[in-house]
């Protein structure tokens, strides 16, 4: 599964991987973003090549795979590393290696890799992976943090896991689905323009996503059709425009690479959602009600057995009562200057959607509210795109069916306005 919302079609993404043992998964990389529909040029530093056939990155990319001694080709009359940097809508390394972050930050142009680098002036997406103390040493610490500083860089920090050298800790470079929706958060802004904006830097989103089960008995469930796929794209949108991101989230129908990067709780009843978003409230900035909360719970606690099926018409007849709105007691309880978004999903006519859209924001106190219909083809609950109205004081805008990925783009907008500027950048 991937975000198949034609964000990366046709754009011209040059992949880059030096030597950490994680360029094994590199060509994923290429072949999905090639399945995704972009056109994609590889090259590999010589380390990397002892790690990743060429031969592979060529057949995958459709197109040959460069290495260092392609750059001094006499029969080439402009230098290589001018010519990718150029042609290339984006880059990516994959995996950046010790060395090659050590080399760009320095500014050091040895090698076709380094060069190219130097020369690249469009967005460079950079996921590191190296061992645990490697990455934690203080001079590879001070290059990460150099390298944030140039204009378009997005880093992809090494997750934590079991690597190569037998040690677990932080090391792992981002899944390739991670980076390859990463590059798709980067084209999806407005019909494709591609985006650097890092404009959630120094802020704090606290997100909550997915659907929420409450028990019948000790086997069966009440929750909805929610899949996540709104509130975790929104997440790693948010990641990519510099946010740190908390997701709170019930079960989920996404790829789990999206989580990435976020730092997750994963929660099942509305009374863990609400306690977990209660925790983590005061510290952000901005919060994103998007989990579809179940609306009914059994009243009295106490978990049934599991009573025949032959029981439950009566027994699903009594003892039941309302989940508490989660998003109002948030609203009443934020923080000064803490901006709130609601989501509604609704079925009806557009009329119906704003009339009970715009009664739902008032009676929940949201700033925003994004009303989106489940009951029209190809839009909705696990689909990759979503239409409807966002609502807001004196705010009434139409949003035309768009890919999910571009709405959270939007929704982050108008969410940002309004909010104090940050304080860490
Ligand atoms: N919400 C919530 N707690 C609930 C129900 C909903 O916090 N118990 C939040 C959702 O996360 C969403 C917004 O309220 O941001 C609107 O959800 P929706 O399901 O449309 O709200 P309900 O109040 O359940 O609406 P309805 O009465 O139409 O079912």
């Amino acid at each position: 599964m991937r975000t198949d919302d034609g964000a990366l079609r046709g754009r011209r993404i040059l992949v880059a991987a030096s030597g950490s043992i994680a360029a094994v998964k590199t060509p994923l990389l290429v072949s999905g973003l090639v399945q995704a529909g972009a056109e994609v040029r590889c090259l590999l530093t010589p380390s990397a090549e002892h790690l990743v056939s060429p031969v592979a990155m060529a057949t995958l990319s459709r197109h040959r795979c460069y290495r260092d001694q392609d750059q001094w080709d006499p029969g080439r009359s402009r230098p290589l590393h001018i010519e990718l940097a150029e042609w290339a809508e984006l880059m990516v390394v994959a995996p950046l290696s010790a060395t090659t972050l050590g080399r760009w930050s320095l500014g050091l142009a040895d090698g076709l890799l380094a060069s190219t680098l130097l020369a690249c002036e469009r967005p460079v997406l950079a996921a590191a992976a190296m061992n645990t103390a490697m990455w934690k040493h203080p001079a590879v610490q001070a290059n990460w943090q150099s390298i944030q500083r140039l204009p378009g860089v997005i880093p992809l920090s090494p997750t934590a896991g079991l690597l190569a050298c037998d040690r677990h800790g932080d090391g792992r470079m981002a899944d390739p689905i991670q980076i390859e929706l990463a590059a798709a958060v980067l084209f999806s802004r407005h019909e494709g323009e591609l985006s650097i904006d890092r404009s959630w830097l120094g802020r704090r989103l606290l997100v909550s996503a997915g659907s929420t089960l409450e028990s019948i008995d000790q086997a069966r469930l009440i929750s909805n059709r929610s899949s996540g796929r709104m509130g975790v794209l929104l997440a790693q949108v948010a990641r990519v425009r510099g946010a740190e991101v908390e997701l709170i989230h019930g079960p989920l129908q996404v790829p789990q690479a999206w989580l990435e990067g976020l730092d997750c709780e994963s929660v099942e009843s509305a009374d863990q959602m609400q306690q977990a978003l209660h925790r983590r409230q005061e510290q952000a900035s901005a919060l994103a009600m998007v989990a579809a909360v179940a609306d009914l719970r059994r009243s009295g606690g106490g978990l049934l057995s599991k009573p025949p099926k032959s029981d439950l018409p009566q027994l699903l007849e009594q003892g039941w009562e309302p989940v508490p709105d989660l998003l109002e007691g948030l609203v009443n309880r934020r923080p000064p200057g803490q901006r709130i978004l609601g989501f509604a999903a609704l079925t009806g006519s557009d009329e119906e959607l704003l009339l009970r859209g715009g009664e739902k924001r008032l009676r929940k106190g949201c700033d925003l509210l994004m009303v989106n219909p489940i009951d029209r083809v190809g839009e909705g609950f696990g689909e990759d795109n979503a239409s409807g109205w966002l609502l807001g004081d004196g705010l009434q805008q139409r949003v035309p069916l768009t890919s999910k990925l571009a709405l959270a783009h939007d929704l982050l907008d108008a969410l940002a306005e309004g909010l104090a500027t940050p304080t860490s950048c």
